[in-house]
């Protein structure tokens, strides 16, 4: 486990020492203590591990943090100790009190592994594939821009609607640069009040301003030598704009209340939802800046572009919901069918919330058309049309990468080695596809060339994002 801070806000002595001592003995992490008024100052902290919120005074912060969090795209773990009525996004459990060992070390297990099935990457391609999943076209070469450009100091600029995953996409970009070491920094531009965008960026002097009580680090400080995630970058001010563009050129910028000149050394990636083509022609984005950014663009496709990534998508994020401890389900090809039909207006984000609705309401169970909220019960299919496939397209295979299917036999461990998971899924593919081929698509016929169930070929097709020709 990683030596970072459990951070306990509370103001109760005698719970305090509750806590300390079983982490203490525990000795997993450093514990901080706040009160409930300072939590402010403390959560910036990029190295917190977890926080705990102790106090029934500290519940009533609970909004607020999970606010704070949200708007800084921070995924950091929330629990709530003892057993008061609240609920936010970010809140990964509760903690009994008084405090036990088991109780504690399984949520500090917990942390840790929602936070490494976010942060941690080795930086290989496999490892990308983990973390951006999806088999479709759209995603190979979303995976192939990030490879081409992760370790560079270009700018890149990240497009694609709500949901569509462009924070991956930033922070797979900096976990495959050299810069993965050093901090990984989001702004989210359109979250910040206007008047404080400029110090929250560039920090500021003490007495720059009232309200600044002391000297404060910006987001450009905080992130030195790392990479800077300017998020909704198309909500940013004009007066930042021009500020932002001189950083870009200049690579210096000073702290609000200072004429200092700092020089700075990061990586930006910014984002946005809109196009801001058109918001240069209406006049409320920079060109220039424009330009600045998006020296290499990357678009996410949007989810209902790539059906054939929704089973697997789903897959994952099951798994990651049951890897944090939150329970788990099963579908059912119905169900599957249903998501695959189903328009994703809130592309991925939606997903993810479905999933996790679902794993609340069955845990354990099996989740089939008819247990699916109503609005992603789409017609057409029901459950007794269980192994219904979407339909099919002109290429009937044209999710399958020609780099994954069969190239001869390997007799020899390549002297890089070999993602082996991934090459017989390859193999596999290939065979399903040629099986296919010669069974003019006849689902029964392919599997019995395969020695397999026709089921059993059924599932791993949809596994494969394979379609059905028939
Ligand atoms: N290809 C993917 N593989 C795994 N998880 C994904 C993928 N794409 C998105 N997600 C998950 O979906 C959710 C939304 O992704 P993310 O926050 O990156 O989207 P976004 O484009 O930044 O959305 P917004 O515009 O709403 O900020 C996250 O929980 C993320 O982990
Ligand atoms: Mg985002």
């Amino acid at each position: 486990m990683s030596n970072d801070a459990i951070l306990l806000i509370e103001d109760d002595a005698e719970r305090t020492a509750q806590m300390r001592a079983v982490l203490n003995f525990i000795d997993d992490a450093p514990v901080r203590v706040c009160t409930p008024a300072e939590w402010s100052e403390q959560i910036d902290d990029q190295t917190l591990k977890a926080v705990v919120l102790g106090s029934s005074e500290s519940l009533t912060l609970l909004p607020k943090i999970d606010a704070h969090l949200q708007q800084e795209s921070r995924k950091l773990p929330l629990f709530l100790l003892g057993d008061g009525e609240a609920q936010a996004e970010r809140v990964l459990g509760r903690i009994p009190y008084p405090p036990n060992y088991n109780t504690l070390i399984t949520a500090l297990h917990r942390a840790n592994a929602y936070r490494d099935s976010r942060h941690r990457m080795n930086g290989s391609a496999a490892e990308l594939a983990r973390v951006l999943v999806g088999r479709s076209i759209g995603i190979h070469q979303v995976r192939r821009l990030i490879e081409q450009v992760a370790d560079t100091d270009a700018n890149v600029l990240v497009l694609g609607e709500s949901g569509t995953g462009k924070e991956v996409v930033a922070k797979s970009l900096h976990y495959l640069s050299s810069r993965r070491d050093m901090p990984f920094v989001p702004v989210n531009c359109g979250a910040i009040p206007k008047d404080l965008l400029e110090s929250e960026l560039f920090g500021h002097e003490k007495g720059a301003f009232t309200g600044a009580l002391t000297t404060r680090k910006g987001r450009f400080e905080i992130a030195e030598g790392g990479t800077l995630f300017l998020d909704e970058i198309g909500d940013m001010p004009m007066p930042m704009q021009v500020k932002l563009l001189r950083v870009l050129q200049e690579r210096t910028y000073e702290r609000v209340g200072s004429n200092k000149s700092i020089t700075t050394n990061v990586r930006i990636i910014a984002a946005t939802h809109r196009n801001l083509e058109e918001n240069i022609a209406d006049g409320s984005f920079r060109e220039d800046l424009f330009y600045r950014l998006n020296v290499f663009p990357i678009e996410m496709p949007s989810l209902r572009e790539r059906p054939e990534d929704i089973a697997s998508l789903a897959n994952e994020l099951i798994r990651r919901l049951g890897e944090m401890g939150r329970g788990s389900f099963q579908l059912t090809d119905a169900a599957y069918t249903s998501l695959s039909r189903y328009p994703w207006p809130g592309n991925v984000r939606e997903l993810a919330n479905l999933m996790e609705r679902l794993t609340i309401i069955f845990n354990g169970g099996i989740v089939d058309y008819d247990d699916l909220p109503e609005r992603y019960q789409m017609e057409g299919v029901s459950a007794d049309q269980s192994f219904a496939m979407p339909e099919p397209e002109e290429n009937p295979f044209p999710c399958i990468p020609t780099s994954l299917l069969p190239q001869g036999e390997p007799t020899q461990l390549p002297a890089d080695g070999l993602d082996v998971k991934e090459h017989l899924a390859g193999l596999e593919m290939g065979y399903i596809q040629q099986a296919m081929d010669a069974a003019d698509g006849v689902v029964a016929h392919a599997a019995k060339l395969l020695g397999m169930r026709r089921t059993t070929l059924v599932e791993k097709m949809r596994k494969y994002g394979m379609q059905r020709v028939e």
